[in-house]
């Protein structure tokens, strides 16, 4: 039997990426319960970034370019207006993060050191040491969530259910190997991040399969650009899962990408090594797809100094006996982000009462059809301070109980991570589309260990299907062009489902 906690007045924020953890900070002095799968960090998308966090700080830099290049990136697809005002609140982030402790890589006159990535115009990413901007972060981050005796963490512990009552949160069952809660209160943030885990490679924490698209979904809450799932082109093609990631900072350095006769073969995309990241990701997938091998080299641009410029990339690399000064980096696209997820305004609501969404779980429109590389951990940051804000704001009332639901059995991810590998991947076609939808349909009964993965990859292949055009990340090979209205799609779980 679950043991019930009244928490009447206290804020419960799931997850501890950096979304997470801006916003238990934020909310200090206000009591937070902090809630992770997981150990406090661990897991966790955030630990794992390599490439830092996007900010137009730079003398030649402004909002304005940043946002024409996150436009660009975009295909068609982002929300101006929402990434206007999240890329122009990019200083008061990173001040933000400095504040909690983040200690960002500076040139010896104080200026921030800024890097390049792919479809960027300028050099605006900031690091913090070398290639670990996420785990650094992060590590500043939770020393300052361990000494803020406002934030309770609760570690280990997985959220299975939310609990609504027309329209409005009243709590959420959550188990651990030991333990089942139920945790009564009106204010929900969920950070849960992303959904690599529901394909066979990733970049992401593997078993991150879309925890908080599946919660909010069944709460209620409406969904939007599903479909736009993103590949790394250049994950470290290994035996290993996840995959570690090859950052885009070497391209941004200069390192080329080759076949194996030793061809540039990018060189007709826009940009080459540097061009927007669904096309490279595409390129080196049908190099992949013909039976080529594809590889990053970085022995002229980078050379001797790769360890020094990229520890993290060079202890990776040289687990898998590969030493990056010399010889070539074995490379293949991979899951790493997905654009789409619970639809947000600019104070993070979804469209449940008293349920936030930040970071990867979200949907604002600020990443369109294609996220700009970096600007993740940008929106994280922005998001969850305005999440803060909002939430501090609203008031605390008793909740109506609602009944419990049964706990689920627990996860297996198996049967939907095959469908959505071969399914829902790089290049879709509408048959497959069915086909996926077929096949996870008798899955998404609430008894099913695949239920809570099935929901997710339905979702992806019911916007999937619907988008009848290439865009973005998103690619049809019975419909390659780009249509000429930009559309985006907004759907609760209910539609979804009708639609399938
Ligand atoms: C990278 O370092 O290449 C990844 C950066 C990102 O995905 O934002």
């Amino acid at each position: 039997t679950p043991t019930c906690y009244d928490l009447t007045g206290r804020v419960i924020v799931v997850g501890s990426g950096i979304a997470g953890l801006v916003t238990a900070l934020s909310l200090a002095p206000q009591p937070v319960i902090l809630i992770t799968r997981a150990a406090l960090g661990a897991e966790t998308s955030s630990g794992w970034a390599q490439g830092g966090i996007a900010a137009s700080m730079g003398a030649e830099d402004s909002p304005a370019l940043h946002l024409s290049d996150t436009l660009a990136a975009g295909d068609g697809l982002c929300e101006e207006e929402i990434a206007a005002t999240i890329l122009g609140e990019a200083r008061g982030a990173i001040a933000a993060l400095e504040a909690f402790g983040v200690v960002f890589n500076r040139h010896p006159d104080g200026q921030f050191k800024l890097g390049l990535e792919a479809a960027h115009t300028r050099r605006r990413i900031l690091h913090v040491a070398g290639d670990g901007a996420g785990a650094a972060i992060m590590q500043a981050l939770i020393q300052r969530v361990r000494q803020t005796p406002s934030i309770e963490v609760l570690e280990g512990l997985e959220v299975r259910r939310l609990l609504v009552a027309d329209n409005r949160i009243g709590g959420l069952m959550a188990e651990s190997r030991y333990r089942r809660i139920t945790l009564y209160t009106n204010r929900v943030v969920l950070a849960t991040g992303g959904l690599g885990g529901l394909y066979e490679t990733t970049t992401n924490p593997s078993g991150n399969y879309g925890q908080g698209v599946m919660l909010a979904a069944r709460a209620g809450a409406v969904l939007s650009d599903m479909e736009f799932v993103q590949f790394h082109p250049t994950a470290l093609d290994s035996p290993q899962r996840p995959l570690n990631l090859i950052s885009e900072a070497l391209r941004g350095e200069g390192a080329i990408v080759v076949n194996e006769k030793g061809e540039r073969f990018l060189g007709a995309l826009p940009g080459a090594e540097l061009g927007p990241r669904d096309m490279v990701a595409r390129a080196i997938g049908a190099e992949i797809s013909r039976g080529g091998r594809v590889f990053l080299d970085a022995r002229e641009a980078i050379g001797a100094r790769f360890r020094q410029d990229f520890p993290l990339i060079a202890t990776l690399c040289g687990q898998a006996g590969i030493d990056p000064a010399h010889d070539l980096i074995p490379v293949r696209p991979a899951v790493h982000y997905h654009m789409g997820g619970v639809a947000t305004d600019l104070r993070a609501r979804s469209s449940v009462d008293g349920l936030w969404i930040v970071g990867e779980a979200a949907c604002t429109g600020l990443h369109g059809a294609n996220r700009l590389a970096s600007n993740s951990l940008l929106e994280a940051t922005v998001m969850a301070l305005r999440a803060a804000e909002d939430v501090s704001s609203a008031e605390t009332r008793s909740v109506t109980v609602p009944s419990a639901p049964s706990y689920p059995p627990a996860t297996d991810l198996s049967i939907v991570r095959e469908i959505a590998t071969r399914d829902l991947s790089i290049v879709r076609v509408g048959a497959g589309l069915t086909r996926a939808v077929t096949q996870l349909l008798p899955h998404i009964e609430d008894d099913s260990p695949s239920s809570d993965a099935a929901i997710v990859a339905i979702s992806i292949a019911v916007f999937a299907w619907l988008r009848q055009e290439s865009r973005g990340a998103h690619a049809r090979s019975d419909f390659p062009e780009l249509s000429m209205v930009a559309l985006r799609r907004h759907m609760n779980l209910r539609e979804i489902l009708d639609t399938a």
